[in-house]
Order: structure tokens, then C-alpha cells, then sequence
């Protein structure tokens, strides 16, 4: 079983629960303390990687979206 899962949540953010560590392009680590973050997956965030709620406000619509679970 996984330590870390990875949800693509409904037309919103990467919701990633678990201890991971997060690498910027440059190789240097992002600091997230956190056991649950989540990752923008919109492109239009102003705190990237991270989620900041922009995709509510210009009406983010998932193009391929993940499957339902449970
Ligand atoms: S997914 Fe939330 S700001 Fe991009």
C-alpha cells in the first residue's frame, strides 16, 4: 500500500496526502511541511506549485477528468 496518494480533485488542485518531497525545475526542494498539500493543476496560480484558489475564479473546467473513487 502506498504512503502517499495523488487525487485529481474535481475541477480543482492535485490533492497529494502523504510525506512527499517536492523538487522546483532548478533542483532546489519547496518547503511543505505538510502531510497534505495541494498542486495546481489550472496553470494560473500566483503560488505555485501550490493551489491558491485562482481555478474557482476563472471557472477551471478539467478537461480529462479522473474517474470518480468510492
Ligand atoms: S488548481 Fe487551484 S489555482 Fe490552479
Amino acid at each position: 500500500m502506498a504512503d502517499v496518494t495523488i487525487t485529481a480533485t474535481r475541477n480543482g488542485p492535485y490533492m497529494v496526502k502523504g510525506k512527499v518531497k517536492l523538487i522546483d525545475p532548478r533542483g532546489n526542494e519547496v518547503d511543505s511541511e505538510s502531510d497534505e498539500i495541494y498542486l495546481c493543476r489550472c496553470g494560473h496560480s500566483e503560488s505555485k506549485p501550490f493551489c491558491d484558489g485562482t481555478h474557482q475564479k476563472i471557472g477551471f473546467k478539467a478537461s480529462d477528468p479522473a474517474p470518480e473513487v468510492g
